[in-house]
C-alpha cells in the first residue's frame, strides 16, 4: 500500500479516489507550470523595463542638424540672427524651443554659428553693427564678433555650434 493515510473513526484508511487533493505528480507539474509562467512574465517585464531604461536619449536631448538659412539670406562677414524652432519630444510631451543663432558667412563655403544665448544668465544677445559687438541687454555683457568676451559679467565666450553649407546653399546647424 502506498500513498497518504487518512485518520477516520476506527483507524487509518486510504483517501477516497475522488479526493480533491491532486496527486504529488500533478502538484509538481502544477508548481513547475506556475514557476515557468512567473519566470516568463517576470523576464518579459524586466526586458521591457531594461529596454526603457537603456534606450537612447530622447529626441529632445539628441543633437540634430537643422536648416538655419540659405546663403542667399546671409551677408558675408556680418553676423545674421536666425530664429530656429526646435521640436521637443519627450515621451508623450511635445513642445517647441526657440533658439537664436548668429551665422557668420565668409562669402564662400564656410560659415560659423554662434549661439545667441548669453553665457552669464542666459539672456539673448543682439548684434550691434555700429561697434561690431554682440551686446547683452540684461547686465551689459559685451562679446567680440567672434564670440569672445569683451567686457561685463559673461564668464566665457558665446557657444559655437557646428555648421555646414550644403551644395544647394542651405546652411545647416547642429543643435
Ligand atoms: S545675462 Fe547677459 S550679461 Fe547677464
Amino acid at each position: 500500500m502506498s500513498g497518504p493515510l487518512f485518520a477516520q473513526e476506527g483507524g487509518w484508511t486510504m483517501p477516497p479516489s475522488s479526493s480533491p487533493l491532486p496527486s504529488p505528480g500533478r502538484r509538481r507539474a502544477l508548481a513547475a507550470f506556475v514557476n515557468t509562467a512567473a519566470a516568463l512574465v517576470g523576464g518579459g517585464l524586466s526586458a521591457l523595463v531594461g529596454a526603457f531604461a537603456l534606450r537612447p536619449a530622447t529626441a529632445s536631448a539628441r543633437e540634430r542638424w537643422v536648416r538655419a538659412a540659405a546663403t542667399s539670406d546671409l551677408k558675408a562677414g556680418v553676423p545674421v540672427a536666425r530664429l530656429i524652432v526646435v521640436p521637443l519630444v519627450d515621451g508623450w510631451y511635445r513642445d517647441h524651443a526657440r533658439r537664436t543663432v548668429f551665422l557668420v558667412w565668409d562669402g564662400e563655403k564656410s560659415v560659423r554659428a554662434l549661439s545667441g544665448t548669453c553665457t552669464h544668465l542666459g539672456c539673448q544677445v543682439g548684434w550691434d553693427g555700429a561697434t561690431n559687438t554682440f551686446r547683452c541687454p540684461c547686465h551689459g555683457g559685451v562679446y567680440e564678433a567672434d564670440g569672445r568676451v569683451a567686457s561685463g559679467p559673461p564668464p566665457r565666450p558665446l557657444d559655437t555650434l557646428a555648421a555646414d553649407i550644403l551644395d544647394n546653399g542651405d546652411v545647416m546647424v547642429r543643435l
